[in-house]
């Protein structure tokens, strides 16, 4: 299999991307709102097999001090051949200079991140709009 890597979001059909999310699975993600997310976010990394979308990522950044790192996913069918990781250290490598790259994963995922870097924050905190499934999801404290 030859990957082809694309770091820009132009060609991106959004239904196409919103379909990788939904299979990976990380979600329902509108294309519309994928369309704005990407358009507002400064780094990018696509992986396409013969010319199909099979991984994505994205990383919101201020170019100087913190980077996020987000939507990360590939397609069960090519999940395991190394693209997850690619995305990551692509990410990051666009990322350097920035004083803090953060995350944030769904619980079972962390030693993919931490084999990739990444350390534990001990007091990350957010707010999100649906607080109840981020609870379900397993992202948040109860308290
Ligand atoms: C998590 C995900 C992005 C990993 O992508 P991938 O292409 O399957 O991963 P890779 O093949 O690059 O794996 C790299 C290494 O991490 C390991 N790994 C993969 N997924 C892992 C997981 N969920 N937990 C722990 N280790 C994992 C692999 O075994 C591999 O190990 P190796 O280097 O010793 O061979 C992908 O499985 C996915 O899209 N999952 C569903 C959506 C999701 O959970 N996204 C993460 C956002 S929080």
């Amino acid at each position: 299999m030859a990957v082809e890597w694309v770091y820009s979001p132009t060609r991106i059909d959004w239904v196409v991307l919103s379909e990788l999310y939904k299979l990976a699975p990380l979600g329902d993600k509108d294309p519309n709102d994928l369309k704005t997310a990407f358009g507002n976010s400064r780094y990018f990394c696509f992986a396409f097999d013969a010319g199909k979308l099979v991984g994505a990522g994205r990383a919101l950044a201020d170019g100087v001090d913190c980077s996020y790192i987000c939507d990360v996913a590939v397609l069960p069918s090519h999940q395991g051949m190394g693209i997850g990781k690619t995305i990551i250290s692509k990410l990051v490598e666009f990322s350097s200079g920035h004083r803090k790259i953060i995350l944030y994963t769904a619980p079972g995922n962390e030693s993919f991140y931490r084999r990739l870097g990444f350390k534990r924050m001990r007091a990350a905190m957010a707010i999100f709009a649906d607080a109840r499934q981020a609870l379900d999801w397993g992202l948040l404290y109860e308290d």
